[in-house]
């Protein structure tokens, strides 16, 4: 079975039991500063698990693309990927324990749908403890619908509880299920979900029945929920009677491709295995990362810096198996292909995704051979270190100066026989990205995603667009919230009601005027009194600094703001407002976009 089938199959099947299918949204998350990726289909539903009404209603089914981290070391397995895809169905206040579990099995074993041999399946439930229940009622459905006790498995909370994404969230006990492969068990205590590669699982239920507050408390929810997560890649796997995840259809043109390019066989050495899997996960990764809608760019920050992590150590790989310097272009075709149908928008934004690769690689090659020969020279000095171990913040250092992620560091310290200190390189890394934090937040107001030109050009048709929407609406309006992307800006604002098209218009037509008079972009810094007595617009209050920075736009707006900015309006392009609609109360909130 294609994956493209197992799809469709999970799709109708919860069609036929009354589900709405709703569309995945993007992989990277709105609105939440808890995670930096979609990790599982739920994360976009959390606001409906937590008594939201869904305008689809109270049972969904989609599939949805995800990327998890935390595991990126373990990629190069046979069975880790970052980027994999989920299906999921839910229920929002509607069934509960019985009659998913009971879908579940229908679904894996009747002949109609996987067609699973049921004597292969085991299944793991909540165990309980001191602030939860062991959940019998799940393991005396699954016994009901006739799986013997021994395949039944209570395990405790580290095994069989779901808990938010992020810090706080809607969590509660699951049930898992797993296929035995066959293998020999690995002890006398081999066990679902004990990791030896004996039973592989596929399938988790999990009942939302708690919330976890700030506080790290659970409070039962109300209104139960119901949350599944099946992994498309894992089950296809099973499915198609391959070994490994990179043996199914949606992995084996990219493994061959990495095959061709480095002229070497998969399945012949252990390194070179590793290598290809780990070329083929990443890059395929950094695609999704880069084609998304909501896609970002290489950068040494937040999601930024994953897709930079992710894309250098491809390239670091693919150095070892000698691959042409280009692979990284050639790889990210095979993946837009082989998702066409199912993810358009990569195939919308091919040029952006290679163009990008091609960049980040130029930037990488360049600095990595300075590095290389940098710690080539430091390795006599390292090697007289009894322990073997490099100093955290000399990691740090060629990361910082070098752009070697400290994953490199470890690769080829690994070749001397030496080891990192990690830990020493994460406080020094945390205390730099603090930093910047801090510094990124003195410098931005708000919401800025990067400071590329395109991001920095949205940024100064932001004030005009301030601007003009007070000299349009009236003085009332006033900045309630900003973000801004390389694609867009998104500017949120006090307004009673909806403007009119004439308005929008009028709004509109003065940014343009503005930018066709190419007035210079110009800043002074002065106290905030100082800024605020001569009119320049703030309205953060004591959220700035004494000394501000105040950019003024010839004489058209004045604004207290940390920038950064373009030199001169006639920069910007073309402005247009995409998009006016209300954000909340008495806040309506513009999309708008600059266009060559
Ligand atoms: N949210 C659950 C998971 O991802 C279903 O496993």
């Amino acid at each position: 079975m294609t994956t493209k089938e197992l799809r469709e199959k999970y799709l109708e099947f919860f069609k036929s039991k009354g589900h709405a299918v709703i569309q995945g949204e993007s992989l990277i998350p709105e609105n939440d500063p808890t995670v930096l990726f979609t990790t599982a289909g739920m994360h976009p539903l959390v606001p409906y698990i937590l008594g939201e009404k869904h305008p689809a209603g109270s049972r969904l089914v989609d599939y949805q693309k995800c990327i998890r981290t935390v595991d990126i070391e373990a990629v190069g397995d046979t069975s880790h990927l970052t980027f994999f895809e989920m299906l999921g169905n839910w229920s929002l206040g509607d069934y509960f324990k019985k009659e998913a579990i009971s879908m579940s099995w229908e679904f894996l074993t009747s002949q109609e749908w996987l067609h699973i041999n049921p004597d292969i399946l085991s299944v793991t439930c909540f165990a309980g403890d001191d602030e939860v229940p062991r959940d019998t009622e799940s393991a005396e459905v699954w016994k009901s619908l006739g799986v013997p006790e021994e395949r039944i498995y209570f395990l405790c909370r580290e095994d069989n509880w779901w808990g938010p994404a992020g810090r706080t969230g809607p969590c509660g006990p699951d049930t898992e299920m797993f296929i035995d492969t066959g293998k020999e068990p690995c002890g006398s205590d081999c066990r679902p979900g004990c990791g030896c590669g004996k039973y592989f699982e596929i399938w988790n239920d999990v009942f939302m029945g708690y919330r976890k507050t700030e506080e790290g408390s659970y409070i039962p929810m109300e209104r139960k929920c119901v949350d599944t997560g099946m992994g498309i890649e894992r089950t296809a796997a099973i499915l198609q009677k391959k070994a490994s995840v990179y043996d199914i259809e949606l992995m084996r043109p990219i493994v061959e491709k990495v095959e061709a390019l480095a002229n070497k066989g998969y399945g012949e050495d252990f390194q070179v295995d590793t290598s290809i899997r780990i070329i083929s996960d990443h890059m395929k990764t950094a695609v999704f990362i880069l084609g998304d809608r909501r896609g970002v760019t290489p950068s040494n920050l937040g999601q930024g810096y994953i897709l930079r992590r992710l894309i250098r150590r491809a390239i670091r790989h693919g150095r070892k198996l000698d691959m042409p310097a280009d692979f990284p272009a050639e790889i990210a075709s095979v993946v837009i292909d082989l998702y066409r149908d199912i993810y358009g928008e990569l195939t919308v934004k091919k040029d952006h995704i290679i163009t990008e690769l091609e960049k980040e690689s130029e930037r990488f090659l360049a600095t990595l051979a300075k590095g290389e020969k940098e710690f080539e020279k430091m390795v006599p000095n390292l090697l007289k270190n009894p322990q073997k171990v490099i100093p955290g913040r000399i990691a740090f250092r060629l990361y910082d100066t070098y752009g070697f992620p400290v994953e490199i560091t470890e690769e080829l310290a690994a070749e001397h026989g030496l080891t990192v200190d990690r830990e020493g390189f994460d406080a020094a890394f945390e205390k730099h990205q603090e930093l910047s934090k801090q510094g990124a937040e003195k410098s931005f107001k708000g919401g800025l995603a990067d400071n590329s030109e395109m991001t920095t050009r949205l940024h100064t048709a932001t004030h005009l667009l301030h601007k003009a929407l007070r000299m349009v609406l009236g003085e009332h309006v006033q900045q309630m919230g900003s973000n801004i992307t390389s694609e867009r800006l998104r500017f949120d604002f006090s307004h009673p009601e909806k403007m009119s098209e004439e308005e929008i218009t009028r709004v509109e037509e003065i940014v343009n005027e503005v930018i066709q008079a190419d007035l210079p972009v110009t800043m002074t810094i002065m106290s905030l009194e100082e800024a605020k007595q001569a009119g320049a617009l703030a309205f953060f209050g004591d959220r700035y600094d004494e000394q501000v920075k105040v950019y003024r736009v010839g004489d058209f707006s004045m604004e207290v703001c940390g920038g950064p900015h373009v030199n001169h309006t006639g920069e910007l392009g073309a402005f247009k407002i995409a998009k006016e609609q209300s954000s909340s109360q008495g806040v309506r909130r513009i999309r708008a976009v600059l266009s060559d």
